[in-house]
C-alpha cells in the first residue's frame, strides 16, 4: 500500500464519514514500551492558534487517558468499514486487560514524528503532539447532554493535538 504525505485538510469528508462509522483508532503510548489502541467516535480537525490540530475526547476511565497523561502525543488512524469488527473490539476491551494490537490483529508501524505508532491497516494517519487540553465542564453543558452522556460522571478531557504529520493512501481514500 502506497502512502503519501497529505495536506491534513485534503480528505476531511472521508475522515468524518469513517469517523461516524465504523469509528477511528486512537493510538497512545505511556511510559511502557507497549502502545495502546482505542476506538474513537468524536474528533475534529481544524485550525487553532494558526496551527492545524486534531482534537479528541477521552474519558478519564480509559487506559488511553493514563497513556496520554504520561506522554502527550497520539496518532489518529482512519480505517475502512470492513474493519468494523476490529474497531468494536478496540472500543469494548481495555488495554489494561489485553494487548489489543494482538487481539485485533493490528500492526503497529513507527510514526515519523511522534512516539506512538500508526496502524498499518489504516488509510489516513494524523500524528499529533498535545498543545492544550481542557475538560468538559458540567456547569457549562446542556442538561440533556449531561443526562444522556454522563450518567456516571467521567467527563471527557479534550486534547488538542498539533498535527505534526499527515499521510495516507490517496487511492483508497478516493474510493470512500
Ligand atoms: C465506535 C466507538 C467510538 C468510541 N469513541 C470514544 C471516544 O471518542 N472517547 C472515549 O473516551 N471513548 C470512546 N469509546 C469507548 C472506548 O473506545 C472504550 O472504552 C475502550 O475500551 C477504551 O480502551 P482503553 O481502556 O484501552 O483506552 C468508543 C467506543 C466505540 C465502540
Amino acid at each position: 500500500m502506497t502512502k503519501a504525505d497529505l495536506d491534513p485538510f485534503a480528505y476531511l469528508s472521508e475522515f468524518y464519514k469513517l469517523l461516524s462509522s465504523p469509528g477511528a483508532l486512537l493510538v497512545t503510548q505511556g511510559w511502557e514500551d507497549r502502545p495502546n489502541v482505542m476506538a474513537i467516535g468524536w474528533a475534529h480537525i481544524g485550525i487553532v492558534w494558526s496551527k492545524p490540530v486534531c482534537i479528541v475526547y477521552v474519558r478519564p476511565s480509559r487506559h488511553s487517558y493514563t497513556c496520554l497523561e504520561q506522554q502527550r502525543q497520539f496518532t489518529v488512524n482512519t480505517v475502512t468499514r470492513d474493519m468494523a469488527e476490529m474497531v468494536e473490539l478496540c472500543g469494548t476491551v481495555s488495554g489494561r486487560e489485553r494487548d489489543k494490537f494482538t487481539a485485533a490483529k493490528l500492526s503497529a508501524v513507527p510514526s515519523k514524528k511522534v512516539k506512538p505508532p500508526v496502524i498499518e491497516q489504516g488509510i489516513l494517519h494524523y500524528e499529533c503532539r498535545v498543545v492544550h487540553y481542557s475538560e468538559v465542564q458540567p456547569a457549562n453543558l446542556h442538561r440533556e447532554i449531561i443526562v444522556s452522556r454522563y450518567a456516571e460522571g467521567d467527563f471527557h478531557r479534550v486534547y488538542y493535538g498539533e498535527i505534526a504529520a499527515c499521510y495516507g493512501d490517496g487511492e483508497a481514500l478516493q474510493r470512500i
